[in-house]
């Protein structure tokens, strides 16, 4: 038997994570962690969302058996690896804990304070998944900023290889160092690093191409079923930027674009009439079976 891939540094290896929210990205990442063989403790806001999040996270790995990615054996032992918590008390053993909760700030900030007060190891790496919220503002809500750092993990998790780290002007190299070590070593994603900007590297490219297929489709230009035809026919992306949208959640495309428009104040960021109402009416994509598409 293989031993258990660990991130080596410094200051010894990872082997216990907490996840915070077990929602599209939160499950993903906890999922990533179990098959690295990782023991992953992760927490919802209720023992609902919590059983929804196992469920969720199951079910992916019972898709990557049924894809032929991984064994059935490593799929029960991956689900052996995991648990679920209600109480961001039980974290306090945590080496790396990554937030993954709803893109909203107030919401970010509310858990890095009681990250803060729970995880009093200071060699501890306290990470966001946030998409768009400068890692900065949720380090200054900490102590020891020098512990904070974005890792930004993409949807479907398991499937794509990257991790952005967005390091601020105060994480730390060794708390850099050990996030690039974790996300590399055990986990096999590939890394690319980001100035602590909002949206890093790939959403400062990735949103105004989602908006504009947006804007393209409110102007009736072309239907969504074409716009999202042509993305995928004559530029072989694996799916098309409407498909995308309702793939990441329409609530989660709005908050992102909220938070660069916000930063940058350029118009190229700003959430078009069409998506502020379709997420009004609650048309907010895959999740909730209804946004550019339906999903039965
Ligand atoms: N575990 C392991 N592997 C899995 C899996 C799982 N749970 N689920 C699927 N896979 C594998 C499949 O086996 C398949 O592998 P092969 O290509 O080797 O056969 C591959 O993933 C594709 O899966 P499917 O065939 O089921 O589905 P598909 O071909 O229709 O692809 C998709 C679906 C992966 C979502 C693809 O359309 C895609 O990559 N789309 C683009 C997604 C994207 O751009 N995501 C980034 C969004 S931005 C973001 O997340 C961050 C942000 O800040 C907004």
């Amino acid at each position: 038997m293989s031993s258990p891939r660990h991130a080596t540094t410094d200051n010894g290896p990872i082997t216990r994570v907490g996840v915070v929210g077990a929602g599209l990205m939160g499950a993903g990442i906890a999922e990533v962690c179990a098959r690295a063989d990782v023991d992953v403790l992760v927490w919802e806001s209720t023992r609902e969302l919590a059983a929804e999040g196992r469920a969720r996270i199951l079910d992916s790995l019972d898709r990557g058996v049924s894809s032929g990615k991984i064994t059935e054996r490593e799929r029960d032992r991956a689900a052996l690896r995991l648990r679920l918590t209600t109480d961001l008390g039980d974290f306090e053993d945590r080496q790396l804990v990554i937030e993954a909760v709803v893109e909203d700030e107030a919401a970010k900030t509310a858990v890095f304070r009681e990250l803060d007060r729970v995880v009093t190891d200071p060699r501890a790496v306290l990470a966001s998944n946030t998409s768009s919220i400068p890692i900065m503002k949720l380090g200054t809500c900490t102590s020891h900023p020098e512990r904070v750092i974005g890792m930004h993990f993409f949807n479907p998790v398991p499937v794509l290889p990257l991790v952005e780290l967005v390091s601020t002007l105060e994480t730390g190299d060794a708390v850099r160092a050990r996030a690039e070590a974790f996300a590399q070593q055990v986990l096999g994603k590939q890394v690319v690093h980001s100035a602590d900007r909002s949206g890093g590297v790939v959403n400062a490219l990735l949103v105004p191409y989602l908006l504009s297929a947006i804007r393209m489709a409110e102007s009736g230009f072309a239907t969504p079923e074409d716009i999202d035809r042509a993305m995928v026919l004559g530029c072989a992306h694996p799916m098309g930027p409407l498909s995308l949208a309702d793939h990441v959640g329409l609530d989660t495309v709005k908050a992102i674009a909220d938070s660069m428009y916000a930063e940058f104040k350029e118009p190229l960021y700003s959430p078009p009439s069409l998506l502020l109402r379709m997420v009004e009416a609650g048309r907010i994509g895959k999740k909730a079976g209804h946004g550019f598409y339906r999903y039965d």
